[in-house]
């Protein structure tokens, strides 16, 4: 079965192509990313407009690349949230235009379910149930058990920015630019005698949260902000900074996914979004886990639309579909 999959639920206009939900035909991105970084973020209007003068060289481009014509084609998947109102009805509306021209089955896609379906495009065995999954984005930071396709059960959340925003949001503190995650990583690396050191020098306050699972990364930005306008002693150097705020979000993540495990049954680990990303998250769950730890490869950890229509086969094999009149839900939630 050839999926054709489009997602807009961002900044990234996506198109894919995807066979049997594990073969990537094409996988085509145009990110935005340098037209927001003027901005330091994501300007919803800007997306939207620029989805529009994208998505349509996009999907020709995955056309193209899978040697597809829009007859060979099984069904039509996309984006219907959660994410940008406006950038969403982009895909959405192309998707269902193809359909009903092709009369071919549609689909809308949960974005975080999809984030999670990137670890079944490695080739090898696929994942087994039940997983602990830790969907950890710009916009999200969930912890999920997912005992089957389709079957989530949320065991915590972020209880105000996302992981990635957290990054983000430090990273334009530190006036290192967008998108903060990979600009704070680079930042962070050790460099010269001391490149061996394994934790840096400053340490952050943790957050405490009530819930076994939940996570809060406000408190951080702010402690970096005091640090940086120099409210608390001398203004550490941004590598110092930048190495501490990683080390304390990677610490919270890990420490309660690890306990997750412990107390909930899973016999893998997987990591989605774009903040698994993260090298040191990856290195730090592996350490301190025994359970194999599942991280899809870098290119399919960020946003993209392989992961959506490999989600999309599973779904589609299960007998579902989508009328032409479904609507976009941008406040979607997994589990
Ligand atoms: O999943 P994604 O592409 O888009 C959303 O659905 O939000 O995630 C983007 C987020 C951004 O906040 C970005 O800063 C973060 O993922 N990110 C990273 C890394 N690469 C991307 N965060 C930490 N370390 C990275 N290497
Ligand atoms: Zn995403």
């Amino acid at each position: 079965m050839k999926v054709l999959a489009i997602e807009t639920s961002c900044d990234e206009t996506a198109a894919a192509v995807v066979e049997d939900g594990r073969r990537i035909l094409a996988n085509i991105v145009a990110s935005q990313a340098d037209l927001h970084a003027r901005y330091g973020g994501i300007v919803p209007e800007v997306a939207s407009r620029k989805h529009l003068e994208n998505i349509v060289p996009v999907i020709e481009a995955a056309l193209e690349v899978s040697r597809c014509r829009l007859s060979d084609l099984d069904a039509v998947a996309m984006t219907y949230g959660p994410g940008l109102a406006g950038s969403l009805l982009v895909g959405l509306n192309v998707a269902k235009a193809i359909a009903m021209v092709q009369t071919l089955p549609l689909i809308g896609i949960n974005h975080l379910e999809s984030h999670i379906y990137a670890n079944w495009l490695v080739e090898g065995p696929e994942p087994s149930f039940p997983l602990l999954c830790l969907v950890v984005s710009g916009g999200h930071t969930d912890m999920v058990i997912m005992e089957g396709h389709g079957r989530y059960r949320r065991l915590g959340h972020t209880l105000d920015d996302a992981a990635g925003e957290a990054f983000d949001k430090v990273a334009r503190l530190l006036g290192l630019g967008f998108p903060g995650g990979p600009a704070i990583e680079r930042a962070a690396l050790p460099t010269g005698r001391h490149a061996a050191r394994a934790k840096p020098a400053l340490r952050l306050p943790r957050a405490r949260v009530a819930g076994p699972y939940d996570f809060s990364f406000s408190g951080l930005k702010t402690a970096v902000l005091r640090l940086v306008r120099g409210e608390v002693g001398d203004t550490p150097p941004v590598p110092e900074t930048a190495a501490a705020f990683q080390e304390a979000v990677v610490d919270a993540l890990a420490t309660k996914t690890v306990r997750a495990t412990q107390e909930n049954q899973a016999t893998e680990i997987l990591l989605a979004g774009g903040v698994a990303a993260n090298s040191l998250l990856r290195q730090v769950l592996a350490q301190r886990s025994s359970l194999p730890l599942r991280v899809p490869p870098l290119s399919l950890c960020t946003d993209n639309a392989a992961m959506v229509a490999s989600c999309a086969y599973y779904h589609l094999r299960q007998g579902q579909r989508d009328g032409l009149d479904l609507d976009v839900e941008p406040g979607l939630r997994l589990g």
